[in-house]
């Protein structure tokens, strides 16, 4: 098996770099700068090939003989359909880390009839919270309304996240799914959420999370929402470039291994029942590489569908969260 690697010099790739070192995973690591890709392959034998992304060629090329591309080349709405279409010409199925809800639906739009699978979103908000949002909607029935929060605390975002967040389409521009389409809507159901742990209820925004663009795809739901927890004035006011630039490349390993995440799904079922199902885990970079490289080791080792697939139509729900438990994940679905 060879996994063609895009964006292995960034932030999110070099820890994609480590996982498929780490997992014995032959590997080529595909980028733009030599300089970069090289001290990124430092001490893992990988082959490196240079292809910027606007080059359709180079970057095919760069594929060739790959078995899947693993994508963290952000932001997304901007760089990534010119890797799915190097992907799909070069015979290689796709994962990619993005968290952007409007590049999903037109991914999906774009790339319905590819001849290998497709699956974007498979980074630690959008992969778990689509699995736990299967087995929600499983225990619940069909589901009258769903919502999806998710909560990030102690740590930082990276530069690359940073410039990913479009806040118009992140907070006011935000997707829900209603009546078989999705539109963009007025306030959210909620103004707090009771997040596992949290002493109080924590405020939430309505936001564009993945997990509203790809749920709604395998199972019946009325409607969904996405809401973010925390408050986000510094984001919604949009942060200029330059203030980006001078950050940090990412939060170091301290701050990542302290850093949390939750993922609260809680469906009202058409038949009364009310389900919830959550997912919890630290250190949120290190688990989107971890979750990118087994979605695009399943893909070689156990086949799906071809054609684009929200993670819950190309994984088994229940056996890729119990592989995160192997990584500290913890996750559990209870009726109320
Ligand atoms: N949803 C989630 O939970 C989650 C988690 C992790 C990451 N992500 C997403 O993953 C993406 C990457 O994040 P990051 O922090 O790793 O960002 P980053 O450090 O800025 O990395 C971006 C990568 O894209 C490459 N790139 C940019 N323009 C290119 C071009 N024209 N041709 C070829 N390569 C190009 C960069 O190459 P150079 O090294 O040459 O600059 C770099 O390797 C972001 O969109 C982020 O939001 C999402």
């Amino acid at each position: 098996m060879k996994i063609a690697l895009n964006g292995a010099s960034g932030f999110t790739g070099r820890l994609a770099v480590a996982e498929l070192a780490r997992r014995g995973i032959d590997a080529v690591l595909v980028g733009r700068d030599p300089a970069r890709l090289r001290a990124a392959a430092s001490g893992t034998g990988f082959e490196i090939r240079v292809a910027d992304i606007h080059d359709q060629d180079a970057l095919e090329a760069a594929f060739a003989g790959a078995d899947a591309v693993v994508n963290t080349a952000g932001p997304f709405a901007r760089l990534g359909a010119p890797v799915i279409r190097a992907a799909v010409a070069a015979g290689a199925h796709y994962v990619d880390t993005t968290g952007e809800q409007h590049y999903i639906n037109e991914v999906f739009d774009a790339f319905a009839g590819a001849a290998v699978s497709i699956v974007p979103a498979m980074a630690d908000d959008g992969g778990p919270s689509d699995l736990i949002g299967h087995l929600v909607a499983e225990a619940a029935g069909p589901v009258e309304t769903m919502t999806v929060a998710l909560w990030y605390r102690d740590g930082a975002f990276s530069r690359g996240t940073l410039r990913s967040l479009d806040p118009d389409l992140l907070f006011d521009g935000a997707l829900r799914y209603e009546q078989d389409g999705w539109t963009t809507y007025g306030e959210p159901s909620h103004d707090t959420w009771r997040f596992p742990g949290a002493a109080e209820p924590v405020q939430v925004s309505k936001a564009a999370l993945p997990p509203v663009a790809t749920v709604p795809r395998h199972v019946p739901v009325g409607r969904m929402e996405g809401l973010l927890g925390g408050t986000f004035d510094d984001l919604k006011g949009g942060i200029p470039a330059a203030v980006i630039d001078s950050l940090p490349e990412g939060p170091d390993d301290e701050v990542r291994r302290r850093s949390k995440w939750t993922i609260s799904v809680e469906a009202a079922g058409r038949g009364g029942r009310t389900v919830r199902g959550e997912v919890e885990g630290t250190n949120g970079y290190a688990k989107t590489a971890v979750i990118a490289v087994e979605a695009a080791r399943r893909l070689v080792a156990d086949g799906a569908k071809p054609g684009v697939l929200a993670p819950s139509q190309a994984f088994d729900p229940e056996s890729f969260l119990g592989f995160l438990s192997g990584h500290g994940v913890r996750w559990h679905v209870t009726e109320s």
